[in-house]
């Protein structure tokens, strides 16, 4: 009996009426922007990735920002940043008319490989903006060796990997500097939102004033009854702070972490049992001494054994109701980029053969059994379509 079509978004938010609650209760306060609500949840953060400073901000992009100026980053100066990732790891780079030095990535974890990114460096070089892919860490034993050999500062991209860990250290805990994501995909949501975590004392209060406009670090308490009209203004900094609202909705989020971890969890464990068994397909691989905060579940097509390639297969999961991502179109091959730095294909052998034949189906905590069970039948039945001998022994047919 052919199994009803149903149709699954690549991704549902996790929120519901208590994250609804919390931020009307906000509202109803009559205190909307930055105030005791983004210190509650900035403390509650710190706490549960074991990090000595969390620090509320607009997004994971004007993390990186602030990240990068925290530490100087000057005109010129080179950043190591793998290929396969959003723009936005990148882009910050720009913004100090600094030089985006993309590095080609791991054939396993596509984090970036730390033996290409030691190639790369030179003597502009200042920075590596470490990802952790799919939420799984980067291989951070290395890239600290590294850093520590040549100077280098290590801002950790954690946009996917909250709750994650490496060799037991939750990623937040790990360097000197991790930015996280809240946009609405990610794997704790405030609609739009980031959070910088930090060892450093003096880096923390840096950050702290820069991401408010450069004045002084309670300057957010101006039209609070324990504030003051004063204030100074020591830099010129951004507009970069997180609101109450959004963090009343990350403190619901936050409680609620490590189960929709779980849930996800359970759910690539399912996708892996049943890929796994299917010769055409290459299931992620989570090394053993990592945790993944499993923000996507990216599956590989061995090419090869099939008559269609990857958009192919994404478009006939479209028709099948199965909503889908790639994760990522590689930097190098976007205009901008491309133009800017003439970087070529040929240099990212690893992340262009491996775009070319992944992408990321749906994996959120809210998923039902049915729903799992509808994508894996989907997935086998496209791969049972279009494999190239269809009399290979295959335990998926
Ligand atoms: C790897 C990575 N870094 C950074 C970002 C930027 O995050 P935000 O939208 O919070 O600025 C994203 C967003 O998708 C991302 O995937």
């Amino acid at each position: 009996m052919k199994t009803k079509q149903q149709t699954i978004p690549f991704h549902a938010a996790s929120v519901g009426e208590d994250e609804a609650r919390a931020a009307a209760d906000v509202i109803r306060s009559g205190w909307l922007t930055m105030g005791p609500k983004t210190l509650e949840f900035e403390r509650n953060f710190a706490s549960y990735v074991g990090a000595r400073h969390a620090i509320g901000v607009s997004s994971c992009t004007a993390a990186l920002h602030l990240a990068l100026e925290a530490v100087g980053l000057q005109q010129d100066d080179e950043v190591l940043v793998p290929t396969t990732t959003f723009t936005a790891t990148a882009e910050v780079v720009v913004y100090f008319r600094a030089i985006p030095v993309l590095v080609d990535v791991d054939p396993v974890t596509l984090c970036i490989d730390p033996a290409e990114a030691e190639k790369k460096i030179t003597a502009r070089t200042r920075a590596i903006l470490p990802v952790h892919f799919a939420g799984q860490p980067c291989d951070m034993d290395r890239i600290q060796q590294l850093a520590a050999s040549y100077h280098l500062h290590v801002i950790e991209d954690a946009a996917h990997a909250l709750p994650a860990s490496y060799r037991g250290t939750p990623v937040g805990a790990i360097g000197r500097l991790t930015a996280f994501s809240f946009y609405a995909t990610k794997t704790l949501t405030t609609g739009e939102g980031g959070m910088i975590t930090t060892e450093d004392d003096e880096l923390a209060a840096r950050i702290k004033v820069m991401r408010l406009h450069g004045i002084g670090q309670d300057a957010w308490k101006r039209y609070h009854q324990e504030g003051s009209w004063y204030y100074e203004v020591t830099n010129a900094g951004f507009k970069y702070n997180l609101t109450d609202i959004q963090s009343a909705i990350g403190l619901v989020q936050l409680s609620k972490c490590t189960e929709m971890r779980n849930l996800r969890a359970r759910i690539a464990s399912q996708y892996t049992d049943a890929f796994s068994r299917c010769e055409e397909l290459e299931v992620p691989t989570v090394l053993g001494d990592r945790e993944s905060a499993w923000h996507l579940y990216v599956l590989r097509l061995h090419l090869d054994r099939l008559t269609i390639g990857r958009s192919e297969v994404v478009e006939r999961l479209k028709e099948r109701g199965v909503g889908t991502s790639v994760h990522f179109i590689p930097l190098h091959m976007h205009p901008y980029y491309r133009d800017a730095y003439h970087y070529c294909d040929e240099s990212f052998p690893v992340a262009q053969r491996e775009y070319y034949r992944s992408f990321s189906l749906p994996i959120f905590p809210g998923m039902t059994q049915e729903q799992i069970s509808y994508v894996i039948e989907q997935v086998i039945e496209v791969v049972k379509e279009v494999r190239r001998s269809p009399c290979w022994p295959s335990d998926c047919s």
